[in-house]
């Protein structure tokens, strides 16, 4: 029997969506641990702190629906909502952030949709992290399902930053006081500042254990 490809919209209940999802996710996950173990083999360093990965909730998704103006049905979920299968990757250094982009890019089976540079363009809020929209093949038993993943990745201290603006969000209610919005800003200068910092200190080590091997 030959699996023929679908797209999301073929299916039809919340059931399979959250199966196919998780799939995909679980390929991008391991696809993940794959790289970040060769690159310690390798390298012998981890570019990926940590890595999350979610299922946007029902209810979550039902609200975007309405707030992009579309009915709740299982079709308009699979076609108008990018972020339902969302991974977050953790890193140490900027240049790293880039690094797991291009390795992730490059393989076969992973099509890049879409991808926003909010880390060389940061949001007016101070947001910064690396978006990409990827899709990526599920097998089931009788159809291949092309799925969408969004992909986030950042370092520590954008996630540390992210993490409590998302927060005064949350709070405020997109209402936040212009002080607490300004705060925000800096911190987010400083936290690029540190990221600066870190990866040139790193970059010196790096250099400096390279050139105490090659006189052992
Ligand atoms: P959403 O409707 O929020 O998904 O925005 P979008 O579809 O225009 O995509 P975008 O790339 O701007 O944002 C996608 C996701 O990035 C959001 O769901 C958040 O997780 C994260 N994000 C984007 N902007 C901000 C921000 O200013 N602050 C924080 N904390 N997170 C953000
Ligand atoms: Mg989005």
């Amino acid at each position: 029997m030959e699996l023929k490809v679908k797209s999301e919209s073929d299916v039809d209940s919340w059931t399979e969506v959250k199966l196919i999802y998780s799939a995909a996710l679980r390929q991008i996950q391991t696809k993940l641990e794959i790289l970040n173990e060769e690159f310690q083999y390798v390298h012998r360093y981890n570019p990926i702190e940590h890595i999350k990965a979610r299922i946007k909730s029902p209810e979550s998704i039902v609200k975007k629906l309405k707030r992009y103006g579309y009915d709740s049905t299982i079709k308009n979920m699979v076609e108008y909502i990018n972020d339902i299968a969302g991974i977050r990757i953790i890193c140490s250094f900027t240049s790293d952030i880039y690094r797991i982009a291009d390795l992730l890019a490059q393989q076969k089976d992973i099509s890049v949709v879409s991808v926003k540079d909010y880390i060389t363009y940061p949001k007016a809020s101070g947001y910064k992290s690396y978006h990409m929209l990827v899709t990526v093949p599920v097998y089931l038993t009788d159809k291949i399902v092309d799925t969408k993943v969004e992909i986030q990745i950042r370092t520590v201290a954008m996630d540390f930053w992210a993490s409590l603006e998302h927060k005064m969000h949350y709070k405020f209610e997109g209402d936040a006081p212009q002080h607490i919005r300004q705060e925000l800003v800096e911190c987010s200068k400083l936290a690029s500042d540190l990221d600066d910092r870190m990866l040139r200190l790193n970059e010196e080590i790096l250099a400096i254990s390279d050139d105490k091997e090659t006189m052992e």
